[in-house]
């Protein structure tokens, strides 16, 4: 699971000290053991019980004008700080099943019941009310191609919530949990690890019955644009997907390359052509995924052609 992090009480810190703390430690966002070494600055922040309030407040003052430019979350997420690409730091509100938010929005809005990992790590703490809770498992990375659909090792290891000055580390690309309801109202502060790379590295959702990749839940602006590029941006899009296609460093950004461009052909034919070349690469996620389209392609065959 999560790793749990063991920490003494910690006197009260300021968000600012926190800051300081962070940037003043050396702190780097890619290594384990120093999102660990920052548990106590995170849990010295957790410990002051007005800071949060304050923010709010200032907020609501100023028509949630920095929230405005800074969060792109919904209004779950406060954005505390954001001063580089290395990390962020965010207030997290985890509505209860009573609460009207979650009645009138329902459980989706809040990722609960949806098991997934992700494709960043980052250090949390409980800060008020008994925590969300979460049914923990592990996967092997490492041995996943990264298929809708694929079986993986996943080893659940227990449930448990975050309570109140409880830090946890949710490692990237390992931990993976089921997020279920809090009892009341809860709110957890995080530290996230930022880069510019993130919306290029998968974040799966989980079949854990069926220990499955259920999905793909990473969306990035280039796969969006791609499809527009292939198929309405003339003869300067479809060189620009085809050199997607060929040399992006990114398996998924490869294969939505080739799905755009054979989307974008002028029949069916031409667009499994196009497929074929994702179907002989060397690399087994863009092989996979053109395999799959191709059937696809096949069973509809008949409609796409009327
Ligand atoms: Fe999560």
């Amino acid at each position: 699971m999560a790793r749990v992090i063991a920490c003494a009480d910690q006197p009260a810190l300021s968000l600012g000290d926190l800051v300081q703390g962070l940037n003043d430690s050396g702190f780097d966002p890619n290594d384990e053991d120093s999102f660990a070494a920052v548990a106590p600055l995170l849990k010295g922040l957790a410990a002051n019980r007005s800071f949060l309030a304050d923010i709010a407040l200032a907020e609501l003052k100023d028509r949630c004008g920095r929230q405005s430019l800074e969060n792109r979350y919904s209004s779950q997420v406060i954005m505390l700080h954001r001063a580089s690409e290395k990390y962020f730091i965010r207030a997290n509100f985890w509505p209860s099943g009573e609460d009207s938010l979650f009645k009138s929005s329902g459980a989706s809005p809040f990722f609960y019941h949806v098991p997934h990992d992700h494709n960043f790590s980052f250090l949390t703490v409980g800060y008020l009310g008994p925590g969300y809770w979460s049914e923990y498992y592990e996967y092997d990375y490492a041995g996943v191609t990264g298929i809708p659909g694929e079986k993986v090792d996943l080893r659940y290891v227990e449930k448990s919530r975050l309570e109140e000055g409880k830090v946890m580390l949710y490692r990237a690309h390992k931990d993976v949990h089921n997020q279920l309801p809090a009892e009341k109202l809860s709110v957890s502060i995080n530290i996230m690890h930022a880069s510019p790379a993130l919306p290029f590295l998968d974040q799966y959702r989980f079949d854990v019955k069926n220990c499955e990749i259920a999905g793909i839940l990473t969306r990035s602006s280039s796969e969006a644009l791609l499809a527009l590029a292939a198929s309405h941006g003339g003869g300067n899009g479809l060189d620009l997907a085809e050199s997607f296609a060929a040399a992006h460093p990114s398996d998924r950004i490869r294969y939505a390359a080739l799905r755009e461009l054979a989307s974008a052909a002028w029949d069916v034919d031409a667009g499994l052509e196009i497929l074929s070349r994702g179907r002989t690469s060397a690399n087994a996620f863009v092989a996979a995924m053109s395999a799959r389209e191709t059937a696809r392609i096949a069973a509809n065959r008949a409609w796409l052609e009327r």
